[in-house]
């Protein structure tokens, strides 16, 4: 068997249109899309073509579109540029932040925010109870995930903004792993903030994007030439930002086809998994349509994952974000998953290029991994 990617969620492979796309600008239209001679507004144009496909995908004005290097700047850019407009106060969290939000809002304690984890529920949803607890307390910055990208959990983001709303504290949601995969409507989640990565949805590494409401100001991350609205300064990344755009427009096109699909072969993975004794973490909650993540007990997510690049697929152990760590998921953890459970946790996350008989041959070669490592290995559950 050849090399099989099942780790969607880690990064997608470019779609051949979004780097047809993107090649123009990285050739012959390599203007500087601030310059005022033909070169530059070529560029320009591009930039504000994709800035409207961007916008069009979560349903915003294209002026609320800050183009960023990536995901985990955008929320980098949320979490301390509100901070550097508003008083300290509380800053909430979600418990299952990717850590590009956690650790941010942490850095906030250094400056007199207080901290507050929003904890989560065994089946991976916010606990909306504790939000309107968390709540009581004066709060400035609300972030709570739209999809986590390792259990795939959806939260009841617009449930959590009326709270937010409620209690004066500005509302973001992280939608990178959402986009192109259910509906994200800036709108009807109610938020004032919102996070895209292109490379989730077949865009290239190093580009997305912080959606905003044009109401609410924030105190610049980088600040030099006064690009994007003087909220990110530095000379945009033209081919980047143009493959950004056809990523999102291609998505949308897709994504009514494509996430049936997908949920399909989620469900015949699945079906497998539930026959070999596998236990599947938030399979009650709802769920975007391309992730699965489970656990055999008593077998290392690690090991499985390297025995089964071995034998030619590609899934992920825990936090594959963070993959050089070999602390179990603090997402697990956060659910209530007991360590050496969490520790054996196998992420795996599909894409439009999956087909059915590569995860009938994935079980397949599962169930034979899984039967191999339990006559060698002995940890006691
Ligand atoms: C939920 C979530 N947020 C943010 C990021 C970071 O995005 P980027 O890789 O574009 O910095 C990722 C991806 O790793 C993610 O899964």
């Amino acid at each position: 068997m050849t090399h099989v990617y099942f780790d969607h969620n880690a990064t997608t492979p470019l779609d051949d249109k979004v780097l047809a796309a993107m090649l123009p600008y990285l050739r012959e239209q390599y203007g500087n899309a601030s310059s005022r001679h033909e070169f530059g507004t070529l560029a320009r144009k591009a930039v504000n073509q994709a800035r409207e496909q961007v916008a069009a995908s979560v349903g915003v004005q294209p002026a609320q579109v800050i183009f960023t290097s990536g995901g985990t700047e955008a929320n980098n850019a949320f979490i301390k540029g509100a901070a550097g407009m508003l008083g300290p106060s509380q800053v909430a969290v979600s418990a299952i932040e990717h850590p590009c939000v956690a650790k941010p809002a942490q850095e906030l304690a250094r400056t007199g925010w207080k901290v507050r984890k929003l904890a989560v529920g065994r089946d991976g949803r916010v606990d909306l109870a504790g939000v309107a607890q968390a709540l009581k307390e004066p709060t400035g910055i609300v972030s709570v995930m739209l999809a986590n990208n390792e259990t795939g959990v959806i939260q009841d983001v617009a449930a959590v903004a009326e709270k937010a709303r409620a209690a004066r504290a500005w509302m973001h949601t992280d939608a990178v792993q959402a986009l192109g995969k259910i509906d994200v409507d800036f709108n009807a989640l109610n938020v004032h903030a919102m996070t895209l990565s292109a490379h989730k949805i077949y865009g290239p590494k190093g580009v997305g994007a912080l959606v905003l409401d044009k109401r609410i100001e924030l105190k610049p991350l980088i600040s030099g030439g006064g690009h994007e609205q003087g909220l990110r300064s530095g000379t945009e990344n033209v081919p980047g930002i143009v493959g950004f755009g056809a990523a999102c427009e291609l998505a949308m096109q897709r994504m009514h086809d494509l996430a049936p699909r997908l949920a399909e072969m989620r469900d015949q993975l699945e079906r497998g998994l539930n026959g070999m004794g596998a236990m599947i973490f938030g399979a009650n909650a709802p769920r975007i349509p391309n992730t699965s993540y489970f656990t055999f007990p008593g077998i290392e997510g690690e090991t499985l994952v390297i025995e089964l690049d071995k034998a030619g697929c590609a899934v992920a152990s825990g936090a594959a974000c963070s993959s050089t760590s070999t602390e179990p998921s603090a997402t697990l953890l956060a659910m209530g998953i007991v360590p050496v459970l969490a520790r054996g946790a196998v992420r795996f996350s599909l894409g439009k290029d999956n087909r059915a008989e590569q995860v009938e041959e994935f079980l397949n070669m599962l169930s034979a991994t899984v039967a191999r490592l339990r006559r060698l290995t002995a940890i006691a559950v």
